[in-house]
């Protein structure tokens, strides 16, 4: 696929199947992530797939996150959050490293896992897969990180979830412009 027509068919969709990534892909996903612009070449991030029962064990892990959070949405919502990571076969969790560096500031560790995750998404849709990068009150959750065995400098950016769509999505509509020359003529 061309890189023109890959960024613009791209589409985040909600509900994904199988198959997945096998791990030659899987691979092939990481090394572009790891092509992400980083200053200094800190490498601020790190990813763990899960699947099968990882995605079960996720679930568990989210009813703990939300019952710390918010007690009565965990009671409430309980089913919804067992079953929440079963939107797609595989997620991918997003995690940020961060290193304390006297001239690369914390925004732009955060932005260079932006751009890793963007790469993630397009080389899936290359390979044929869709993915969601989705956050939510958990990311912050105590319970989430520790059962993910994040270290005290480490942060939940995002779980990427992962499978193969099926359905289609309408690509969102483009704002206007996002530029112009300057100084304007
Ligand atoms: C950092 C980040 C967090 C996001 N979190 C969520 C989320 O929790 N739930 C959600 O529905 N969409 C979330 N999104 C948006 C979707 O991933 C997706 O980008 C959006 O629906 C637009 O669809 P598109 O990627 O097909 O253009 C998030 C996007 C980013 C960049």
């Amino acid at each position: 696929m061309l890189l023109q027509e890959a960024i613009h068919s791209r589409r985040s969709m909600p509900v994904l199947g199988l198959p997945m990534p096998n791990e030659a892909q899987l691979d092939a996903v990481f090394l572009a992530a790891a092509r992400a612009p980083d200053h200094r070449l800190l490498r601020p991030w790190r990813y763990l797939v899960l699947k099968d029962d990882g995605l079960n064990q996720l679930g568990q892990a989210f009813v703990d996150g939300m019952n710390e959070l918010d007690p009565d949405r965990a009671l409430r919502d309980h089913q919804r959050l067992l079953e929440m990571p079963l939107r797609a076969p595989m997620i991918v969790v997003a995690i940020l490293s961060l290193n304390a560096h006297p001239t690369v500031p914390e925004w732009e560790q955060w932005l260079s896992l932006g751009a890793g995750v963007q790469n993630m998404l397009l080389t899936l849709h290359d390979q044929g897969f869709a993915g969601m990068w989705r956050t939510g009150d958990l990311v912050a959750s105590m319970a989430v990180k520790s059962f993910l065995g994040l270290a005290d400098h480490e942060q939940i950016a995002g779980f990427i979830y992962i499978g193969t769509a099926h359905g289609e999505k309408a690509a969102p509509a483009l704002p206007n412009s996002i530029w112009q020359h300057w100084p304007q003529a």
